[in-house]
């Protein structure tokens, strides 16, 4: 298995089976609102790995080579079942464009509403590429950015000879530092739970549930901010990379932007400043935080007007 954690792992692996039984079990305490996140913390079979934007990470103790990407966002089994088949897409296209990604198996729980379960081989912390550029000298730190740099030109590469050749898709992708993991011997590409692509100039994914984790009254905001703005930038290779170096400061790792910015400009007809970068963070930083705030509101109003569990589970702060 590609990105195995756990070298000497004797842990028998489970069946399809078993894990669709776990993951209704799993499901069942999510919905129910037994399982939140300070309980998850004192929970003996399952852990946070980390937060997505519409997904949390988690593993399960007892099947710790596997992370598991939760999208508790579908009505219907038609809506989860047409995410996965563009989730299946996006990753065969981007292994077209020659970007390696994880083993994977998915799992669709739960009566309507219904869950996805994104299943990814799990890597270690200290190979996720923010973990990695850490305690690192500035030399090997760089080499690291240059082999992103590296994945991401061929996402582009895919889409000129695309374009070139009338082809029907159009990848884009998240290439911050978090999105990346890196082995001895190779690069991964582990973002693969938003499916962004286009296919014949149509976005492909269902944007609207992005939004499913904010409240109603206040999506045309984030309509507007973030849906228009945000997704559109991921198809353009310079936005690619003002969104990594900028990112760079959320990983408090801002005295890498100067080198790493002259090693990206090799790449770009039209070079970017520290100005842009700074600009850019400010604006990107505004728009996360309102849409973080904007599920804290949700939760409130789930919890203490509607009295209902909610089914997301959201970060305490996140250090920007
Ligand atoms: N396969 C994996 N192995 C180890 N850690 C992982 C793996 N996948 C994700 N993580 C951890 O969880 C974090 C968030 O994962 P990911 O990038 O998939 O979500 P996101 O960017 O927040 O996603 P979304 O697409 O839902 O907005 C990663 O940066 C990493 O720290
Ligand atoms: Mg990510």
């Amino acid at each position: 298995m590609r990105g195995r954690r756990l070298e000497n792992n004797k842990q028998t692996q489970w069946s399809d089976e078993i894990w669709q039984q776990y993951l209704e079990q799993l499901e069942i305490q999510f919905s129910s609102g037994e399982l939140s996140i300070n309980s998850i913390k004192k929970n003996t079979h399952v852990s946070i790995v980390g937060y997505g934007e519409i997904s949390t990470i988690l593993m399960s103790n007892q099947q710790p080579d596997w992370v598991l990407k939760r999208l508790p966002i579908f009505e219907s089994r038609k809506q989860a079942d047409n995410y996965l088949k563009n989730y299946k897409k996006y990753i065969q296209l981007l292994e077209k464009a020659r970007i390696n990604t994880p083993s994977h198996r998915e799992f669709i729980v739960g009566k309507n509403p219904r869950s996805l379960y994104l299943l990814q081989a799990a890597f270690n912390p200290q190979q996720v590429g923010n973990q990695a550029l850490k305690n690192k000298s500035v030399k090997q730190q760089l080499l690291i950015i240059e082999k992103v740099v590296y994945e991401i030109e061929k996402i582009f590469k895919f889409n000129e000879i695309s374009q070139e050749e009338k082809g029907d898709y159009l990848l884009s992708c998240d290439g911050q530092i978090s999105n990346w993991a890196i082995t001895e011997d190779q690069i991964y590409f582990i973002d693969t739970s938003t499916p962004l692509f286009k296919y014949r100039q149509q976005e492909q994914l269902e944007y609207e549930l992005l939004l499913k984790s904010t409240p109603g009254f206040m999506r045309w905001i984030i309509r507007r901010f973030f849906l228009e703005d945000v997704l559109q930038r991921y198809y353009d290779k310079r936005s690619v990379y003002i969104d990594l170096l900028a990112n760079l400061i959320k990983e408090q790792l801002s005295s890498l932007i100067p080198e790493a910015m002259i090693l990206i400009n090799k790449n770009l007809e039209t070079s970017i400043d520290i100005k842009e970068i700074e600009n850019y963070y400010r604006e990107d930083k505004f728009i996360w935080s309102l849409f973080l705030r904007l599920k804290k509101i949700d939760r409130w109003l789930y919890r203490y007007l509607y009295g209902k569990p909610y089914q997301y589970l959201l970060p305490d702060k996140i250090i920007r």
